[in-house]
């Protein structure tokens, strides 16, 4: 069955925050539940920045995977993994290198944003520039259709489908493709086939992008294919070669709402976060020390929520009853910042009491999340395989 895979990594740089979860996490969970999911960590890209204290990613990667089972990441719904031991996105990352222009590197955002934002590392490595190319190999090796990430990934997506478009061109022909892509028409059987032509022609003819959605879809669910001949299919009805790696989708991942304690993006850097299994006592007081309107200085001054960032949290945590409490009572000085934060502190801890407690049993017994993993890489290994199969066929490397 060739399913519609959805693949998204995190780096492990520190421990994941309720801005990761309300910006990431939280998608990732409702994710899982309607495709095939394929999450890892991605500890190679952490590397490219944190190559000179790789101590950092070493302390978290088990955390960050105990993090993701404590959001509501379901082991048995989707596949979790570390990306360095998946050891076939490397060879695919080298084989992308053969084929991708400098330039095109070169030219990717983040590349010069990050190491003006970075400073203070220097990240004038061959990592960091080929950093959308390794994020390229862990997609494309999955075939997948759709990537969760947020705007500032758009460009590394876009990346990826150019280098899918130009791997095809350059290894999807093959002598007598026509007449392959024929024979290979003439085994979905006649029903399917004259379906599969009238809607090739549709689109061809027309430009229907919708009869191309169905007659991908149709191929999609036909189970009996061989992977050449699949790949043959796909290509067959837009063009003249196969379809050996699959363009892959941006799914948009909504940035986080929750701001950081201080008003500010919430960021480790910014020293303002709240830490996704925070003790509860920490929480209460990090919240009650948080910023509010500097405009209410004495507890009889009227405020004005906007100018507060735990009205933000009330956007997030509360219901309309309780905002519009706290929107009145702020701005008529009716009630106290404490009083405003108290249901605040309540609704972050009671969104953190699952989470603290599904992570205890894989603190309390470790080899847990290491058998997770373990699964999870062997299954992410096979699929990894089967497309490494014909990249390497298509590369000439197939010879014995
Ligand atoms: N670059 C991504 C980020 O910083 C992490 C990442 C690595 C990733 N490989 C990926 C995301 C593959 C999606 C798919 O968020
Ligand atoms: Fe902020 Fe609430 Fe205080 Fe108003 S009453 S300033 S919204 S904490």
């Amino acid at each position: 069955m060739y399913e519609e895979r959805v693949v998204s990594g995190m780096r492990p740089t520190g421990a994941l925050h309720l801005g990761h979860y309300h910006g990431a996490l939280k998608n990732w969970v409702k994710l899982q539940s309607e495709h095939p999911c394929l999450f890892f960590v991605a500890d190679w890209h952490a590397l490219t920045t944190h190559y000179e204290t790789p101590e950092v990613i070493e302390e978290n990667v088990w955390d960050m995977v105990i993090d993701w089972l404590a959001a509501g990441i379901d082991p048995a719904q989707a596949t979790l993994f570390i990306q360095s031991r998946v050891a076939e996105h490397a060879e695919l990352h080298t084989l992308l290198s053969m084929v991708t222009p400098l330039g095109w590197l070169e030219r990717v955002p983040t590349y010069k944003d990050q190491q003006e934002k970075l400073a203070d590392r220097d990240l004038s490595t061959y990592g960091f520039l080929g950093y959308p190319l390794l994020q390229a190999a862990d997609v494309l090796i999955y075939r997948a259709k759709y990537v969760p990430v947020g705007e500032d990934q758009v460009p590394h997506i876009e990346l990826i489908r150019e280098i899918a478009r130009r791997f095809n061109h350059i290894y999807g022909r093959e002598p007598g493709f026509e007449d392959k892509a024929k024979a290979a028409v003439k085994k979905l059987g006649s029903r399917k086939a004259k379906v599969y032509v009238q809607l090739r022609t549709r689109y061809q003819e027309q430009g229907d992008a919708e009869a191309l959605t169905t007659a991908r879809a149709l191929l999609e669910e036909q189970g009996n294919l061989s992977v050449g001949d699949r790949e043959r299919l796909f290509g067959y009805l837009e063009g003249e070669g196969r379809v050996i790696l699959v363009e892959p989708e941006v799914l948009l991942t909504e940035a986080s709402k929750l701001p950081g304690l201080d008003g500010q993006k919430m960021s480790k850097s910014y020293n303002n976060t709240i830490s996704l299994r925070e003790d509860a006592e920490s929480v209460r007081k990090k919240i009650r020390t948080m910023q509010t309107d500097p405009a209410r200085v004495k507890r009889s001054d009227p405020g004005d929520p906007d100018k507060c960032p735990v009205w933000q949290f009330h956007l997030v945590y509360s219901d309309d009853k309780v905002r519009q409490w706290a929107d009145k009572g702020c701005r008529s000085a009716g009630i106290g910042c404490l009083e405003c934060k108290q249901p605040v502190i309540d609704a972050v801890l009671a969104g953190q009491a699952p989470m603290r407690e599904r992570a205890q049993k894989y603190l309390d017994d470790p080899t847990l999340a290491k058998n997770i993993i373990a699964d999870g890489c062997e299954k992410a290994r096979k699929l990894a395989t089967e497309t490494m199969r014909e990249v390497r066929e298509a590369m000439g490397l197939a010879y014995t």
